[in-house]
């Protein structure tokens, strides 16, 4: 961890801690639907607010609540048994204690358990001790956790490839959870793969909803991404001032300008660079950070 990180995260622990006794903090500027390159950037937890808790577990969507972050970045994958759950990785190494649980289940990828199995892991400790005992969430309680703060949810469908008709069955558990009314769809919600052919798909089946396409198409290929996509979501070290102005002057779907939301920021003078750039999001792990340095 780096100097800068842990101050943050020093910063930002005791904040969190003092969270409850304190009034909900005022978010800025966080509609992502609000074409104003004046605005200052919108900042999106980057799996929760994941510098401070274990990424893509309700622990992390809270930690970006208690640090006034309206929006949250997420990853969704499919267990054996057809659930969709929050995580990031294919499989569940890295963040969970998958492999004391079940030793014999090598290479331990996500689409070989079942939800139930998946829900006796411990996703917290791995992070800190504090959080242990946190669970890995299916996508149901992952928006009734946001739709209880308030919050916003730019949902990534991760290894699209992996899950065939995984876009339809996100679809039916936002339904289902009333996150495709309205209200939502117009400025909670927005859908966003490094898989095109999943984001064409998105968006044929439920064409009002907001779509982002993560990577850096060439310029040349950029009016193609906007028959279908509203955003476009490059890592930060891809992009500079005229490639950003370059997706800013397309039209998507809904006949507004392409957005361009950059990832991942952590780092305060990134943040003020991307900002210079006209980027209409910065998604990070450290929102605080981010904030304080663009706001
Ligand atoms: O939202 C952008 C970012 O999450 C894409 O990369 O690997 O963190 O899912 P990754
Ligand atoms: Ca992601």
């Amino acid at each position: 961890m780096s100097v800068r990180t842990a101050t943050a995260s020093t910063a930002a622990a005791a904040l969190l801690g003092a969270a409850a006794l304190l009034p909900p903090a005022q978010p800025r500027a966080t509609d992502a639907r609000t074409p104003d390159r004046q605005a200052s950037p919108v900042v999106v937890a980057h799996r929760g607010a994941s510098g401070y808790a274990p990424e893509n577990t309700l622990a992390a969507v809270d930690a970006a609540k208690a640090l006034g972050v309206d929006w949250v970045e997420n990853d969704v994958q499919r267990t054996r048994d057809g659930v969709l759950v929050v995580l990031h990785d294919t499989d569940l190494k890295r963040t969970t204690n998958v492999e004391e649980v079940f030793p014999g289940r090598a290479p331990w990828a996500v689409k070989d358990f079942t939800a139930a199995e998946i829900a006796r892991l411990d996703a917290g400790s791995w992070f800190g001790a504090r959080f242990a005992g946190a669970r890995v969430p299916t996508l149901t309680q992952f928006v009734n956790r946001l739709e209880r703060n308030r919050q916003k949810l730019l949902l990534e469908i991760k290894s699209p490839a992996t899950y065939p008709g995984i876009e339809q069955d996100i679809l039916r558990v936002l339904g289902k959870e009333g996150w495709l009314d309205r209200s939502h769809v117009r400025d909670r919600l927005a859908i966003q793969s490094f898989g095109a052919d999943s984001i064409k798909k998105v968006h044929a089946l439920r064409p009002d909803v907001t779509t982002g396409f993560l990577g850096t198409p060439a310029v040349a290929d950029l009016p193609a991404y906007a028959a279908f996509t509203d955003q476009i979501n490059p890592s930060y070290a891809t992009i500079g001032a005229d490639y950003v102005a370059a997706v800013q002057r397309l039209k998507g779907p809904h006949g507004k300008r392409l957005r361009v939301n950059t990832w991942t920021v952590d780092d305060a003078a990134d943040a003020a660079k991307a900002r210079a750039y006209g980027v209409d999001g910065i998604i990070t792990n450290f929102p605080d950070v981010i904030r304080d340095t663009t706001g």
